[in-house]
């Protein structure tokens, strides 16, 4: 328990300031009147040391390496429930009972299909496009088929919709996997399980049967688990940040996959991989330890280091079981990137630069040696993380709208750009 409030000396007078305390993890100082107190911001660019909502989600211990959705750590829901469970615990706050799971699926399962129109909406990128740009558009664009579940304020319609995003995004991902390919798309088949339908509408083609392999539609399902939410990372905040003016929510799901892309967070699997392949062999790792060492070499050791985990990543070690049990079932033996993933991670974790930095696998370290392996391209990896982030996303939406305090968000600013002046006519220019 914190002391329960912090003192703030601003020019010689001293301010009082609340403090919160969370159910774990550290308290906040509640300085929302500090503006109105002593006309100053507070300065914490990329949000270091700034909690921007209150929540009852998910909670990380970065240091510890913990990760729980509402209170469960992650490596039991992995471990015993699978995705659609987890589902209904972010959105819902409690483990569903059998009756409850069951009408939860078949409610998902229902919404499975999209508009026959939106199919044309893939014919309009490009055969080349990255299937998360396919994936941004088309998911935006599912605000205009679906008007009747966009009306925020109905608590009605926000189910509906956030049921239809969570059912609809297989269909959708795989479908821009299909265009990637050149594939013709394979409608979702609601006899199967939310992974294997997935991997079904992937792999399957119009000329020949295809099984779904029960081995790999577990693991499928695992990542998604692991990948269902991560508090407030930055594509959850964007998501939280566009929802707040009250934007149609498959926008903000649309917003939250156009932060998801970039390699610094959901992109990293897709580099992480890469930089496995670049490396290539077991041989070549120490050049490249010496590059991520190297203050003026831009070079980072892709899938290591978080903002948040200075331990382990709990979804690293996972994530790690369900490689090596993915490649025992495809009986893939020697897999000369996973020679050099375990390699490097032996190195890095005895190294004094990264054991110092705190700097330890993340989960995309091993994610993308999954992916390939399940037969994923490199570009769909980050796909794979949007379509289970979804419910995260969703379940923050919800929360935030849901919260009678809720106001738009709006932060400040440090400016220090011109002073005011006055307007120059052109031919006075210089
Ligand atoms: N390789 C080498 N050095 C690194 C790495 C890395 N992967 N990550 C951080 N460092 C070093 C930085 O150079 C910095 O060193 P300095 O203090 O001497 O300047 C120090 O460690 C701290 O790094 P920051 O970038 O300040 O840490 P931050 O918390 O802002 O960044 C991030 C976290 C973006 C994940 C970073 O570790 C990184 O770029 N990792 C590689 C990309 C990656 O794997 N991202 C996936 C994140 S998980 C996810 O989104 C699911």
């Amino acid at each position: 328990m914190a002391d329960n409030n912090a003192k703030l000396n601003v020019g010689g007078n001293a301010h009082d300031f609340d403090v919160l305390d969370g159910s774990i993890g550290p308290s906040v100082v509640n300085i929302s009147s500090l503006y109105k107190d002593t006309g100053m911001f507070t300065y914490d660019p990329g949000f270091t040391s700034t909690a921007s909502c209150e929540s009852k989600i998910t909670y990380i211990d970065g240091d510890e390496g913990t990760l729980l959705y509402r209170g469960y750590p992650i490596e039991q829901l992995a471990d015993h429930g699978d995705f659609l469970e987890s589902c209904y615990l972010l959105l819902y706050g409690e483990l569903p009972t059998k009756a409850q799971k069951d009408d939860f699926v078949s409610r998902v399962t229902y919404h499975t299909m999209i508009h026959e129109q939106m199919n044309r909406f893939f014919s309009g990128f490009r055969r080349d496009a990255h299937p998360m740009a396919v994936m941004v558009g088309t998911v935006g664009a599912l605000s205009a088929f679906y008007h009747d579940s966009t009306d925020i304020t109905d608590p009605h319609q926000r189910m509906v919709a956030s049921l239809r995003m969570i059912a609809k995004m297989p269909t959708i991902a795989a479908m821009a996997y299909k265009y990637h390919v050149g594939q013709p798309f394979v409608y979702p088949r609601n006899d199967l399980g939310y992974a294997a339908n997935f991997l079904h509408m992937c792999f399957a083609v119009p000329c020949e049967e295809y099984k779904v392999n029960p081995v790999l539609a577990r693991a499928m399902d695992r990542i998604f688990i692991l990948h269902a939410d991560h508090e407030q990372n930055a594509s959850t905040s964007t998501v939280r940040l566009a929802g707040s003016s009250g934007a149609n929510p498959f926008a903000c799901i649309a917003a939250g996959i156009a932060c998801l892309w970039g390699p610094a967070h959901g992109g990293a699997n897709e580099a992480a991989l890469n930089m496995l392949s670049e490396i290539g062999s077991v041989d070549r790792i120490p050049e490249f330890v010496a590059r991520a060492k190297d203050k003026n070499d831009p070079f980072r050791l892709m899938g290591f280091g978080h903002r948040v985990y200075k331990n382990y990543d709990p979804r690293a070690r996972i994530m790690q079981k369900t490689t090596h049990e993915v490649l025992g079932e495809l009986g893939i033996k020697d897999d000369p990137l996973l020679d050099v993933a375990m390699e490097l991670e032996k190195i890095a974790l005895n190294d004094e630069y990264f054991v110092d930095k705190k700097l330890y696998p993340n989960i995309d370290f091993y994610s993308g040696i999954t992916l390939r392996a399940l037969g994923f391209p490199t570009t769909m990896f980050t796909v794979l993380f949007a379509l289970a982030r979804t419910v995260g996303w969703i379940a923050q939406w919800k929360e935030m709208v849901e919260d009678p305090s809720q106001r738009i968000g709006r932060p400040r600013q440090l400016y220090t750009g011109a002073k005011l002046r006055d307007y120059t006519p052109i031919d006075q220019r210089r």
